[in-house]
Order: C-alpha cells, then structure tokens, then sequence
C-alpha cells in the first residue's frame, strides 16, 4: 500500500514535470509535502542531463521544508521578492474536486504556497489517487487549514463558532510539545464546516478570512490549471 502510493507521487511528478517544463521555462515554485520531492528529483535529473536544453534561473520555495529540497537538490534558490512572476509551480494538495478546487495546508505551508501560486502564472497540482473527491471535505477530514494570528486564536474560534463551525488549535506531536508555529509565526486552527460544493467553497472561504486576525485559508479556488493524479494501476490522471 504505502509502495503503491510512493510510486504513484512518483509517477505523478514525473509527468507534470516533462510536461510543463521546457526550454522557455525560467523561474520555479517549488510547493510542500511529501509528493513534491518526486518533482524536484526530476527536475535535478533533467537540469543535470548533459543534454539539457532548460535554462532555469531560480527555484521559489513555498517553507523550510522546500528550501531545503531546492538547496539539497542543487537547483538556483531565489526569493519571492526577486523573482515576483514564476513561470510554473508544482504542488501537493489534500483534496482536489473535479473542478480543481483544492484543500491545502495538511503541512500547515498554504500561506506561503498560495503566495507563491498567485504569481504564478501556471499552478500545477501532483498527489496520488487519495486525493481525489467529488466535494471538498469528503476524503480530507482532518478540517480546514485555516492560518491565524496567535493572540487572537480563541477569539477567532468563537467567530466560526458563529457561522455554525467548529474548530481545532493543531498540535504539534507530541500535543506536549504545544501548537504548530507556521514559518511565518503563525498558528493553525483546523475548521470544519460541513463538505463543500460549487460554490460553497468560496463562500466558506470568505466568511472565514473576513475574520480579523485570520491570514489564509487552506481552500483554493480559481487557481489551479492541472492536476496530475498518480493512479493505482500506475496510470497518470491528468484533470485541467
Ligand atoms: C502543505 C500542503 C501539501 O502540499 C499537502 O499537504 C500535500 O502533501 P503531500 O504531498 O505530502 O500529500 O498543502 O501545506
């Protein structure tokens, strides 16, 4: 099982990667997870391939964790900042609908990723046959990532309260350790508020980022261009 899912991010990456970058590719996203290092992998092979023919001049990364790839990896480490146009990202989600809406922030970087993805001008999804869901909510049942200003956690618990949600403060594990701090500071609260559908999904997203102290949610839409679905027969998906 966990080899099947393994090869099937594997073969996911791999053919978003040839399939989205090519000699005119220049600048990067490098999103989070555990999918995405299949796509760095890659894309080190075909830099490294002495026949190489990409030009790629930088790599933005999405957190720490992605920094990392990049710089282990050996690929050109730039900053949003200087390179504020990406010409492609790749990323990982937790739950893809058929319309390409997306949950992300399983590992708590969907601040950053979204960032990232709105400068871009392609979001290219990678993650395995899990991911897949006729409604968001369905597959993914650990909540809505939602980011939030430590001071005002509990305050902003009591908001979604009053839209007719609940919410989780995420621990880090051990619980004792205490909260997840995100790489801008900040902490998670995993908010459930029913599956959603059509356009729930954006209403659900603004009732919760009009709550002063909440930065980010985890639900995407209108942002993704491709998914690339590793299946369990070793077939590739492609949605766009
Ligand atoms: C992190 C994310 C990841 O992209 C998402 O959790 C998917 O991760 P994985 O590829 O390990 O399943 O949104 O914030």
């Amino acid at each position: 099982m966990a080899d099947l899912v393994e090869e099937a991010k594997k073969k996911a990456s791999y053919a978003a990667i040839d399939e989205h970058v090519d000699s005119s590719t220049s600048v990067i996203g490098i999103g989070s997870g555990s999918t995405v290092v299949y796509c760095v992998e890659r894309l080190a092979q075909r830099v490294k391939d002495p026949n190489s023919a990409l030009k790629i001049k930088a790599c933005v990364p999405t957190s720490f964790q992605s920094k990392q790839l990049i710089i282990e990896a050996g690929l050109l480490l730039a900053d949003l900042n200087a390179h504020p146009v990406i010409d492609v990202t790749f990323d990982g989600a937790d739950e893809i609908d058929e319309s390409l809406n997306l949950i992300k922030g399983g590992g708590g970087c969907h601040l950053q990723e979204k960032l990232v993805a709105a400068a871009s001008k392609k979001l290219v999804i990678v993650a395995d046959y899990r991911k897949e869901s006729n409604a968001l909510g369905v597959q993914w049942t650990k909540g809505i990532p939602v980011e939030v200003i430590p001071m005002a956690y509990v305050s902003i618990q009591k908001k979604i309260e009053s839209l007719g949600g609940t919410s989780k403060l995420r621990m880090a594990a051990p619980a004792k350790a205490g909260p997840v701090v995100t790489d801008s500071g900040n902490l998670i609260l995993d908010v459930f508020m029913g599956i959603l559908r059509g356009d729930a999904v954006l209403e659900t997203h603004l009732k919760l980022i009009q709550i002063p102290g909440v930065v980010e949610t985890g639900l995407f839409m209108d942002i993704a261009g491709w998914a690339y679905l590793g299946l369990q027969d070793g077939n590739v998906k492609r949605m766009a």
